[in-house]
């Protein structure tokens, strides 16, 4: 394709083989780029290869995001691969099935912790650590998946909110720090109907968010948020990452979180949205 917004970047993506990450991936082709996706799973990953229509703009790496061995070596393959890095987009993440404090034992809320934050936090973290001096070689930016977890409660339970909370630390500090050379920017995600998995650590790395999303009916009543009917399609939340990650289109803007989550922030004390009637 030519007269996309990311003719010829270069982008890494991590947890790029399914949900979100892989719709970013899709979505990033689709701009002109070329990209590396990196996750734990190699059938997702070569899935992703195979219905590429131009599989020599991807790249993919089998790696756990809290090994930094394995992101230094998926950054230095994009840089191999593709000629340098403009977009580290960091996703790769679990979900703690909104398990409250008071249904954790001492024992699992320890493990779970670890498991969350190693994987949530960390593996942003060492992503980051890992792709700095390539991005500043480009001028290029990190782009963090967040969520509406990062702003609200109830979208986690305190391990996953507490998780996400520090994810949007992350990007006000790291955009700081690298400034003026590379942007840092997120995407607060709402609900999407994804693969989003759970902790080993509490028995929940089989589950899938998808299986809720399957479980709703006509007769579930809407989740309370004012855009009632709003996407749950992956696909529909990637229009943020392209705009943020393109330069020419956001160039001045570092720090910020694009809220992608129908409008959680201006929900009403007595009803989700106040122009049902409309
Ligand atoms: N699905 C939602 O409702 C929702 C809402 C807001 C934010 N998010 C965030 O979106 C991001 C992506 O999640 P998703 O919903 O697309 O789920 P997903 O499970 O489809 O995608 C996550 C990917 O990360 C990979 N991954 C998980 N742990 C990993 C590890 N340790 N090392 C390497 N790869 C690993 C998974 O294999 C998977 O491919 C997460 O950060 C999640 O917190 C999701």
């Amino acid at each position: 394709m030519s007269g996309g917004w990311l003719e010829g970047y270069a982008a890494l993506i991590t947890g790029g083989g399914s949900g979100i990450g892989r719709a970013v991936a899709e979505r990033f082709l689709a701009e002109g780029a070329a990209v590396t996706v990196l996750g734990r799973d190699a059938d997702q990953l070569d899935d992703v290869v195979r219905s590429a229509a131009d599989p020599s703009r991807v790249h993919t790496v089998t790696a756990d995001v809290r090994d930094s061995d394995r992101l230094h070596a998926a950054v230095a393959e994009t840089v191999e691969r593709f000629g340098k890095l403009d977009t580290l987009v960091t996703n790769a993440g679990v979900w703690d099935y909104q398990r409250q404090l008071t249904r954790l034992g001492a024992e699992e809320l320890d493990t779970a912790f670890d498991e969350i934050f190693s994987i949530n936090v960390k593996g942003y973290l060492l992503a980051a650590q890992a792709a700095w001096p390539d991005l500043v070689k480009s001028r290029g930016s990190i782009v963090m998946t967040l969520s509406n977890a990062s702003f609200y409660v109830n979208g986690g339970g305190p391990l996953y909110t507490a998780s996400k909370h520090a994810c949007l630390g992350l990007m006000r500090e790291l955009a700081y720090e690298l400034a003026p050379k590379v942007r840092v920017n997120g995407v607060a995600c709402g609900g999407m109907n994804t693969d989003l998995r759970g902790p080993e650590t509490l028995a929940l790395g089989g589950r899938s968010i998808g299986a809720s999303f399957a479980k709703r009916t006509a007769d579930t009543p809407p989740p309370p948020i004012p855009l009632h009917d709003s996407s749950t399609d992956p696909r529909d939340f990637t229009g943020p990452y392209v705009l943020l990650a393109a330069r020419e289109q956001s160039g001045p803007i570092t720090g910020h979180a694009i809220s992608v989550d129908g409008g959680i922030g201006v929900r009403g004390f007595a009803r989700a949205a106040g122009g049902d009637e409309l």
